[in-house]
């Protein structure tokens, strides 16, 4: 029975996630990316059939919240201003606003993952400044792939990075990310999971 309710709620979150975004195709296809990214980060770490379902299903909702930024905001092509950053950071507590009390409990874990999904394993996050095993697992599983996809994508005022550098720098830190930031089960996971999510978004051609 659990089951069957599980295989009911991807459509409905899928659903969810493209009227939300109807206006930004940019944050749907990220929440598309993250789903298989998650999941498979998931299944690494042996959580159950379900559960792992579950995690892609917050996957596909985590940036809810950005639904409720100005266009201003949402669509500006340079570097935010402070306060600016400020009205994005509060898409973690819109998009648990968003979620919460919709009547299935995956979306009260989603409204949790998308409350978290910016925090770090160190304390170091927002918006509550949570750490370690107190985050929800999806929201540390979340925190790991959408650094992963950030560094993957090309901005106005930044170049992609390649899978290889993107892996290494989420492994090594710099100025901007530390290993610390992350759960250390799913640092492990992304690491020995890392030629599958090459796959994912290179292709054939890149994982050659
Ligand atoms: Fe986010
Ligand atoms: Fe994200």
């Amino acid at each position: 029975m659990a089951a069957s309710r599980s295989l009911d709620i991807f459509p409905v979150a899928a659903g969810l996630a493209r009227m939300a975004h109807a206006k930004d195709g940019d944050t749907f296809d990220h929440g598309c990316r993250m789903k298989p990214v998650c999941g498979m980060l998931a299944v690494r770490l042996g959580i159950d059939a379900e559960d792992v379902e579950k995690v892609g299903v917050c996957a596909m909702l985590h940036d809810i919240g950005k639904s409720t930024l100005p266009d201003s905001i949402l669509f500006k092509p340079g570097r935010l201003e402070a306060g600016e950053y400020r009205q994005v950071m509060e898409h973690t507590s819109s998009g648990h606003d968003l979620l919460r009390g919709l009547g299935h409990p995956w979306f009260d874990d989603a409204a949790n993952a998308a409350l978290s999904h910016h925090e770090r394993f160190d304390g170091s996050g927002y918006p509550r400044g949570t750490a370690g095993l107190a985050i929800p697992l999806s929201a540390r599983i979340i925190a790991v792939a959408d650094v992963y996809d950030a560094l993957r994508a090309e901005r106005p005022y930044k170049r992609a990075l390649s899978h290889e550098q993107a892996v290494t720098l989420i492994l090594r830190g710099d100025d901007r990310t530390s290993p610390s930031h992350f759960d250390p089960d799913v640092l492990a996971a992304f690491e020995h999971g890392a030629p599958v999510i090459r796959q994912l978004y290179d292709g054939e051609a890149g994982a050659a």
